[in-house]
């Protein structure tokens, strides 16, 4: 197990009220008696009538109702859900009910059709607005959270000289970006961690008068671990520098105040459940940022020498997007909401620490990620983890990611050949993570 560095505790939720954290530890003890109770019913009928388990088991919200809108739940062990989650009904159908009811271009055109469609993707730049409860003309769509962060390193105006600070816990989409601007003379300085947590300490000393902007991940990708990203904010604005988050695991899974973050990236297709080929950039001064690509529906007017471009948000949005993705966003969005992202935390932390204690009793077993995460990586002694993970596939149908996971310079930190990563989403059952720990201990001959 990889310990919390000392600094650390009593960091994780320093978004949080005190009130919010018992909140939260009543609510996981709460989960756990239940988790416990129903382990035991379920064993019992296992071993003494030989059927098989039931699934579900939140008095949170009802995680077999909830399943029922992601129909695919039922063919397989979804364990891969940091990588991408499955979409639900509700925004499938909003999906289908524009292509057959309504479809059209956003922005342009008079008719009614293209009135409608405008309406309904403004609906939900309005219901992510009130989601991350900040103005919705701060909103910008995206493809993914690569275009996000992309959006914010090509659209400022770099001096040479200046200084970006990042770590090494990122993903390439918040790493790339920040290298690429080495050839416009941009200093990337990029930090340690100390078991997979930036100490803001160690932030605080890099931190230089040529420094502009910090690209921080709220939460890494292989490991889980919530990053003190309130602290280095405070740390960031008090030296006049912008703060970047990488919101690809945070975001519908567990509350993000934007008061210290200047930009947060955010997926439409993660923990906001919504289709893939979405995603968001907040921005706290849209302002702040040049537009990096031009074309159609960002101009006031344009003549041979003057172009007025729109306000934001048209402005960053030119071309036609992705308008049955982000509509199909908007009631992944209300879903998730319904659910409540406090309750989605504490559900899929005691998911996380179920499979933690699970995978570490297990001989020849490493587990990188701490307790009490939905993200668990680990290798298994002699195994390739790619090839681990497709035994784990054909064995029961489990779904997990396996590799580099596209932090390289993370993962080939833990193995050179990268890791297994299984991850939980508002839908994971412990009946789920529980057959992921059966299964590796099949194909590890130790059951
Ligand atoms: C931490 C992190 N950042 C960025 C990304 C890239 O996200 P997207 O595929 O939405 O561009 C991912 C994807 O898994 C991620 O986990």
């Amino acid at each position: 197990m990889v310990p919390v560095p000392k600094w650390y505790l009593g960091r994780m939720y320093s978004h949080s009220s005190l009130a919010f954290e018992i909140t939260i530890k009543l609510i996981d003890l709460k989960i756990t008696i239940v988790n416990i109770f129903i382990s035991c019913n379920s064993y019992v009928y296992n071993t003494l009538l030989g059927i098989p388990r039931l699934q579900g088991d939140s008095s949170m919200y009802d995680v077999e109702k909830l399943r029922q809108q992601f129909p695919i739940l039922s063919k397989c062990i979804y364990l891969d859900s940091a990588s991408t989650s499955q979409t639900p009904r509700c925004s499938v159908d909003a999906m289908c009910e524009y292509f057959f009811e309504y479809a059209a271009n956003h922005g342009r055109g008079a008719h009614h059709l293209a009135r409608k469609t405008t309406e309904k993707y403004e609906e939900t730049r309005s219901r992510l607005g009130d989601f991350l409860k900040v103005p919705a003309d701060q909103i910008i769509f995206t493809k993914n959270t690569t275009d996000a962060v992309n959006t914010v390193a090509n659209g400022t105006l770099w001096k040479r000289g200046d200084e970006i600070i990042t770590t090494w816990l990122e993903h390439h989409s918040n790493l790339l970006p920040w290298m690429m601007l080495k050839r416009k003379g941009v200093r990337v300085t990029i930090i340690p961690h100390e078991n997979g947590y930036l100490n803001p300490h160690t932030l605080q000393e890099a931190i230089s008068h040529k420094t502009r902007l910090i690209a921080l991940t709220h939460m890494p990708n292989i490991l889980g671990t919530v990053q003190p990203v309130e602290e280095i904010g405070r740390i960031a604005h008090d030296a006049g520098v912008s703060v970047v988050v990488d919101g690809a695991q945070s975001v519908g899974h567990f509350p993000v105040d934007v008061t210290y973050i200047d930009y947060l990236a955010i997926p439409g297709h993660k923990g906001l459940l919504g289709p893939q080929g979405t995603g968001a950039l907040y921005m706290k001064d849209p302002d702040s940022l040049n537009c990096s690509i031009f074309g159609g529906g960002m101009v006031v007017s344009v003549t041979h020498k003057v172009v007025k471009l729109l306000p934001p948000p048209a402005k960053f949005e030119p071309g036609t997007p992705n308008i049955p993705g982000i509509i199909g966003l908007g009631p992944a969005i209300d879903l998730v909401s319904s659910l409540g992202v406090k309750k989605i935390h504490a559900y899929e932390k005691n998911l996380g620490s179920r499979m933690f204690e699970g995978l570490e009793k297990i001989p020849g077993v490493s587990v990188y990620s701490p307790h009490g995460t939905g993200v668990v990586s680990f290798n298994v002694a002699g195994e390739n983890p790619n090839v681990f993970s497709r035994k784990l596939d054909d064995h029961r149908k489990i779904c997990v990611r396996s590799g580099m996971h596209c932090a390289e310079p993370l993962a080939s930190s833990y193995h050179c050949e990268g890791t297994i990563r299984a991850s939980v989403g508002c839908y994971t059952t412990t009946e789920e993570v529980d057959a992921l720990i059966e299964s590796v201990r099949h194909l590890t001959g130790k059951i």
